[in-house]
């Protein structure tokens, strides 16, 4: 894969990547939805404050299986897709609002969540539109809120098939994270117990500062 994002149109970097997943919507869920991701879910809560119903953004949250589980848990989510069969699906499985918005549209309101979760769904995220998207997600935290991120890792960027993926190691995240007002307070390898080179995934979580 080359760096290509800067010689692409990001409408269709949007637009081929969401007919993806819009395309295999059932699939997708018998695919994932029993996925183990307790792990994520319990070092994202654990930055935040435990004695009340967080409002918590689920970005890029697909079917609903994460919105689902926070509201199990007492809390409010919201979740945000771009595609709008997913949208559809996790409204009806979770009870929650979905907000039908692209990662490169965003439309938040300000100061309004304590969470943000982005499991497996930021590396869809061009890296010359990433501080950008990261600043205002940053403005939709409130102060001291949590970014979770969970991406598959590595050095390239490109189109993987139909979906554009841009995938970074704990340097370079960093270096995207602070620039847009994020402090690094953890970070691990997934799956679990495995040595490194059969961790493919790299979960960060970060504190708006
Ligand atoms: C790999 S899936 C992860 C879904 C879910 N968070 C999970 O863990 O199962 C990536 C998600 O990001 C969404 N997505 C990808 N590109 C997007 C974009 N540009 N705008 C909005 N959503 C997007 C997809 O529709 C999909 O739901």
């Amino acid at each position: 894969m080359i760096k290509e994002s800067k010689l692409l149109d990001l409408d269709e970097i949007e637009r081929v990547t969401l007919s993806h997943y819009e395309n295999n919507a059932e699939s997708f869920w018998q695919g994932t939805r029993d996925h183990d991701v307790s792990q994520n879910i319990t070092a994202f809560l654990k930055a935040l404050p435990k004695d009340k119903a967080l409002d918590i953004l689920d970005f890029g949250c697909g079917p609903g299986r994460d919105i689902y589980t926070f509201k199990s848990l007492g809390h409010k989510p919201v979740g945000l897709d771009g595609s709008e069969r997913f949208c559809q699906m996790a409204e009806q499985y979770s009870g929650c609002a979905v907000l039908h918005q692209q990662f490169l549209k965003l439309e938040l309101e300000e100061n309004s969540f304590d969470g943000i979760f982005a499991n497996a769904s930021m590396f869809h995220i061009p890296s010359n539109e990433l501080p950008r998207v990261l600043e205002q997600m940053h403005r939709s935290l409130r102060v001291g809120g949590i970014l979770f991120s969970s991406n598959p890792r590595g050095n390239t960027e490109g189109w993987q098939g139909e979906r554009y993926g841009h995938y970074m190691e704990i340097e370079s995240s960093q270096r995207f994270l602070e620039q847009s007002g994020y402090k690094i307070v953890n970070h691990y390898y997934r799956p679990e117990g495995k040595p490194r080179e059969q961790q493919p995934w790299l979960a960060i979580v970060s504190e708006a500062q």
